[in-house]
Order: C-alpha cells, then structure tokens, then sequence
C-alpha cells in the first residue's frame, strides 16, 4: 500500500464500544433492550413517536459523557497523512454518533444518519439538534409544530449517501470493515462489491464477522488496540 492509494473503511458500532457506546447485538447491546421495530421504523415512529423521541433523545444526551478512543483518531491521523500524500480515505460509518468527528476526521459519511442532527418532514430541512425533540417542538424553518424527527435512517429507509459509497468503493484500493458485525445490508455487501471487484478486503473487529469469509485478511481484538496497529503498520510500511 501507499498513502496515495485510495481506501475506504466502513466502521460500525464495534469502533465506539471502547468508548462506551453500546453495541446493537452484542450480548446486553441496545436490540437486548429494545425492539427495532419500536425505535428504528418508520412504522414505529407513527405508532409511538415519544417513546422513538426518548430513545433518541437519551443516546444524544449521552454524547458528551464518551470521549473517542484511539481507534477513532488514528484513522483520523491516517486519513491526513493520505490527504498530503495525495491519498484518500474515505471513511463510511453506519455509526450515529459523533465521535469519529471528534477524533479529528474532517469528512465522515453517515450513511445511517447522526443523532446531532435534526430534519423537519414538513420542510424537508435538516439541521444541527443538540437538544431533546418531541411531538411538541416546533421547525425553526417553517415554524410546524411536530414534524422534526431524528435525522436518522430507520429500517424500511434508504441508506444516506449510496452512490457516492459504490462509487468509492469501485476505485478503491484497499476496503477496511471496522466493528461491524455485517449483518445490516446494504453496508453488509460493500465488502461482496470490493471483492467481486479484485478488491483487497481486510477486517478488524472483536470476532468474526458474518461475512468473515469474504475478507482476505483479518485482525481480531479490540479496535481501540487493533486500529492503531494497523495505521501504525500502514504508516511504517509506507515511511521505509
Ligand atoms: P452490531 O452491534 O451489529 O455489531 C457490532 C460488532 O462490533 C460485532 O461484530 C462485535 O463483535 C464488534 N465489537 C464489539 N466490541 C468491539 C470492540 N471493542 N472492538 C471491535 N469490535 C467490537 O453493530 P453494527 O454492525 O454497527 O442500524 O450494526 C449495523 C446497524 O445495525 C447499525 O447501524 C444499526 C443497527 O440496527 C440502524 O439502526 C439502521
């Protein structure tokens, strides 16, 4: 590799589990606690929409109280050293929360959305919310009452930002999956599309994944441990 290749990594919850942030199906992980079909449908938001606010509203509240681990500012600090190589990394997250963007990477695609975020399904604006929502608030935009929702992609909805992912996938170099259990499509498949492509794929995370198979090489542990391993390698492979 080269810091002028292009890579792409996709991270999942498993990158921010060393800073606290619960996992979706690890044992005790938020699907233990809830059901999807309550907080993460469309369905469920028109059935219930305090009991999706609350959920929402709880794991933004809880944003400031995690700090990004060293997994996080490591593909930050990798991510620049490709920008002034003439590189590019393109970091795709399934995540919500902010914390790649705290760890210094200036460009992240949330393709499931960020809970920082709030959109108004009236006006169609989507805008920074650092507070609670409800059924009661009102759209600064267009002033309706009740019609801002988390800026969050709900099963039954489609992914943010898939073309531009397909098409850096298509000429990336080298596909990186971090902490994700590769059970959600369409971000489960990306690795199937780099493959299918004569990709090379590589996966870190604390046991393998689903789709483990598909991947060329793989490292397992912690990705607070392993992810700076791996930029350190990179960036040494590349300084000799
Ligand atoms: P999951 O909870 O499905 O998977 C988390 C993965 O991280 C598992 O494979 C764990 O083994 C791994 N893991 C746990 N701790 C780790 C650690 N410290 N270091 C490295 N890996 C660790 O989460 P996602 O794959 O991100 O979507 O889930 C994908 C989507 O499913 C989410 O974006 C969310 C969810 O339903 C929506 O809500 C639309």
């Amino acid at each position: 590799m080269d810091l002028s290749d292009r890579i792409v990594v996709l991270t999942g919850a498993g990158i921010s589990a060393d800073s606290g942030v619960p996992t979706f199906r690890d044992s005790g992980g938020i699907w233990a606690k809830y059901h999807y079909r309550d907080v993460a449908t469309p369905e469920g938001f028109a059935a219930n929409p305090n009991l999706l606010h609350e959920f929402y509203n709880l794991r933004r509240a809880g944003l400031p109280t995690v700090q990004p681990n060293p997994a996080h500012d490591a593909l930050a600090q990798l991510a620049q050293a490709k920008r002034e190589a003439g590189g590019c990394l393109t970091l795709v997250t399934q995540n919500v929360d902010d914390l790649h963007e705290r760890g210094g990477s200036k460009s992240v695609w949330h393709m499931h959305g960020e809970l920082t975020k709030a959109r108004c399904t009236s006006c169609g604006t989507v805008r920074e919310w650092a507070d609670a929502l409800s059924v009661t608030v009102s759209c600064p935009d267009c002033a309706e009452r009740g019609t801002l929702r988390p800026h969050i992609v709900w099963f039954g909805e489609v992914p943010m930002l898939m073309e531009e992912i397909a098409e850096a996938v298509a000429e990336a170099d080298l596909f990186v999956s971090i902490g994700t259990s590769g059970s959600v499509y369409p971000a489960a498949g990306f690795v199937g599309e780099a493959k299918s492509l004569g990709i090379p794929c590589m996966e870190i995370n604390l046991e393998p994944s689903e789709n483990a198979h598909l991947f060329d090489e793989a490292f397992y542990g912690p990705a607070a441990e392993q992810v700076p391993v791996f930029v350190g390698r990179l960036m040494s492979a590349v300084s000799r």
